[in-house]
């Protein structure tokens, strides 16, 4: 089959890690026939840098052109300055909003083989599997009024949260489905002690899961989530939460993956269901880590674990996408590790080195 792949490198190691997951791609391409038909483009500081704009009209074009994206990440020390009227993380939820992605799945999982190398008890978090949807294009993030302004007693600044029902219906109905061929339970993250939002998106849940009869709704306060990541997370299967919550939350969790550098994510425009293809867009939950760019130490799995997610949920090649798991397993079993998964009596790797051996792997 033939496969049209938008690819954005981006800032620092999103361009490292980006021809990794290419590398593993067209690994697949080669031993399954496919091909994978790249269009390269710039997102985030590099597009500042270069275009004047974060995200430019054409990028966007060739994405809306492609049946999937492929991000690297976005963002850098040089475009941080607070005052900077136009940012990189500004292209990045331009693009999600202009593109629909509203959901944003977000597998975490323990590889047996790095439980030793984390910070907590192996006992707690063997065995670790659940999945993060997160609301993408809506909440705290895009909400109106967002602004700065001056006030003769100083400066104030506003952002809001704000979800329509409809929003809430789409975002929840992806975690039932999930929850379906998942563990048949579904945990929906809200603050409704507090806030208005959260108490429309918990009765809006509790609508939706009137057509979902087989599956349990869970109602987790978001700061009791943040504990249970760390106390039980084999307590949890698959969450929906609000775009904010979902961001600082999948953070937490991906210390229990032993690294960020190993968490996937799939941005979706529809409710993922058996057999239907939808357009995404794929990238590392990490960011741009400024300091270890150009220095091909960045850990690509995250990355090359995004592509078999593509692999999955748009183009519907599961034996491939089960295949780039499978590599990736393999090669975490045979001992080679990038530095921030690092261990002893492990063989340390560099980025390019790393994606050799999965693509390899892949494609072998
Ligand atoms: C993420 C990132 C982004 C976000 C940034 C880079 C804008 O942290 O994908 O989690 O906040 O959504
Ligand atoms: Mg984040």
């Amino acid at each position: 089959m033939q496969f049209k792949v938008a690819v954005l490198p981006g800032d620092g190691i999103g361009l490292e890690v980006a021809a990794e997951g290419v590398k593993v791609l067209q690994a697949i391409g080669n031993k399954y026939g496919h091909t994978f038909n790249l269009q390269y483009g710039l997102i985030g500081g590099i597009a500042i840098d270069e275009e004047g704009t974060a995200l430019s009209a054409d990028t966007i074009k060739m994405c809306k052109s492609s049946n999937a994206v492929l991000l690297g990440a976005v963002g850098g020390p040089k475009w941080d300055d607070p005052q900077a009227k136009v940012r990189p993380e500004d292209g990045l939820l331009e693009l999600r909003k202009k593109l629909g992605l509203f959901a944003n799945l977000r597998p975490v999982k323990v590889f047996p083989m790095l439980v030793d190398g984390t910070n907590l008890k192996p006992e707690v978090i063997k065995g670790v599997d659940f999945i993060f949807i997160r609301e993408l294009t809506g909440g705290l993030y895009f909400g109106k009024p967002k602004k700065r302004w001056e006030t003769s007693r100083g400066r104030k600044a506003v952002d809001s949260m704000v979800y329509s029902e409809q929003e809430i219906e789409r975002i929840v109905r992806v975690g039932f489905e999930l929850a379906k061929g998942r563990g048949k339970k579904l945990i929906s993250v809200d603050k409704a002690n507090v806030l208005e939002s959260s108490r429309l998106w918990r009765q809006v849940a509790m609508e939706v899961a009137k057509e979902y009869p087989d599956i349990e709704l869970e109602h987790m306060l978001v700061d009791s989530c943040a504990m249970r990541i760390i106390q039980n997370p084999k307590y949890l299967d698959v969450l929906v939460t609000e775009n904010t919550f979902g961001d600082i939350l999948t953070d937490e969790a991906s210390m229990l993956a032993g690294s960020m550098g190993m968490l996937s994510s799939a941005s979706l425009a529809g409710v993922p269901k058996n057999g239907v293809n939808i357009f995404g867009m794929y990238e590392p939950i990490h960011g741009s880590a400024p300091r270890r760019a150009g220095l091909n130490m960045a850990n690509p799995i995250a990355t090359i674990l995004s592509v078999a997610m593509m692999l999955r949920y748009s183009f519907g090649l599961v034996k491939e996408a089960q295949a780039v798991e499978n590599a990736v397993d393999q090669v975490l079993l045979d001992g080679y590790r990038t530095y921030d998964i690092m261990d002893e009596g492990k063989t340390k790797v560099g980025t390019k080195e790393m994606g050799d051996l999965i693509a390899d792997k892949s494609g072998g």
